[in-house]
């Protein structure tokens, strides 16, 4: 269970956002396999501003995987809260983060995402405005630092987040620097969580129950983000969620289940999306290696993958998988 101001989350295992990932077909199939809280796609506040029919398709949900979080990327502040007030009138997400995480270049370059690690006067004035203005708790994710020389730039970040009203703060464990290369490193999220009076939710290779026990115990955290490892995985809910509990982790589906849930899967994505199939065959390509990932048989099926042009030539190729 989280508190986040007067919200009440009941698990702290959460399923971060990821642009291009989690989108609803994706949250249908990790609500499916125990996953509580998740979020929306990321939403640019100039996109949500300027194109309401994106935003309007970003934000569809059912309405069984409710409750769900926000995130929103900008860098001014007014902008951001309009476009978060327009996410709350198309959508009714329960908590508003802002994303001071992502390191694309095409965001720092906007000085937006893990740009506001570098401006925290103006992260400051963001997340003040949010918090004194919206109905919902404001959270804010960030990464740990700029590069190693600034590794303090998070915890910094977190606590002018805390003392302008945010609620929660998300950490990743990797500087911007490092993308998400190398290993996640514990310490700044244990320093953060040391300082803070709010909670601090951890990010950073939760690939197993493992994995997700060792970040609770080296940082002391209060939550867990979720990302990479649950990408054609859902099942790594119900995985952590028992060992956490002391019980035994549930054995992943066979082969044949996982081909029927990739199956699923595409073809759930194939009835959302309501563009030409040429635009979307890109993204079930990626979808179906999601779930062939390190297997032994994964690289010829990757190959074949590559090139199908169709959503049937892609079933094809998973029936075929031995
Ligand atoms: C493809 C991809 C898209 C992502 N999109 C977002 C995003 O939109 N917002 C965000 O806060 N983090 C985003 N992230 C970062 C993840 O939420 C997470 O913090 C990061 O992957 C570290 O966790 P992991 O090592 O367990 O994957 C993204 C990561 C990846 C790989």
């Amino acid at each position: 269970m989280l508190r986040l101001g007067k919200l009440k989350i009941n698990t702290m295992l959460i399923m971060a956002p990821m642009s291009g990932c989690t989108d609803l077909p994706f949250r249908t199939i990790i609500k499916d396999f125990g996953c509580r809280f998740a979020f929306y796609e990321m939403l640019d506040a100039s996109a949500t501003l300027y194109s309401h029919k994106k935003t309007a398709f970003m934000l569809q949900s059912a309405i069984r995987e409710m409750p769900l979080g926000a995130q929103i990327l900008g860098s001014d502040p007014s902008m951001v809260l309009d476009a978060a007030q327009i996410i709350l009138s198309q959508a009714k997400p329960v908590l508003i983060d802002l994303n001071c995480a992502c390191p694309a270049k095409k965001v720092i370059k906007k000085k937006a995402g893990a740009y506001l690690l570098k401006e925290p006067k103006k992260a400051a004035k963001i997340i003040k405005n949010l918090s004194s203005r919206l109905p919902v708790p404001v959270t804010v994710k960030v990464r740990s630092g700029w590069d190693k020389n600034f590794p303090q730039q998070g915890l910094k970040l977190a606590k002018i987040a805390r003392d302008n009203g945010a609620k929660a703060v998300f950490m990743h464990g990797r500087t911007v620097r490092q993308g998400y290369e190398g290993h996640v490193e514990y310490l700044s999220i244990a320093r953060t969580k040391e300082v803070l009076d709010i909670p601090v939710i951890a990010s950073g290779d939760i690939w197993n129950p493992r994995l997700a026990e060792k970040m609770l115990i080296q940082t002391g955290c209060d939550g867990l983000l979720v990302a990479r490892g649950a990408l054609g995985r859902p099942w790594i809910f119900k995985e952590i969620q028992a060992h956490l509990e002391g019980k035994k982790i549930p054995a992943a589906p066979s082969l044949g289940k996982i081909k029927i849930l990739v199956k699923r899967h595409l073809k759930a994505y194939a009835d959302w999306k309501s563009c030409p199939q040429k635009y979307i065959i890109g993204h079930m390509r990626k979808i179906a290696m999601w779930y062939f990932r390190g297997k032994v048989y994964a690289t010829r099926t990757r190959d074949a993958i590559a090139k199908a042009q169709a959503y049937e030539e892609i079933c094809e190729i998973i029936d075929r998988v031995t």
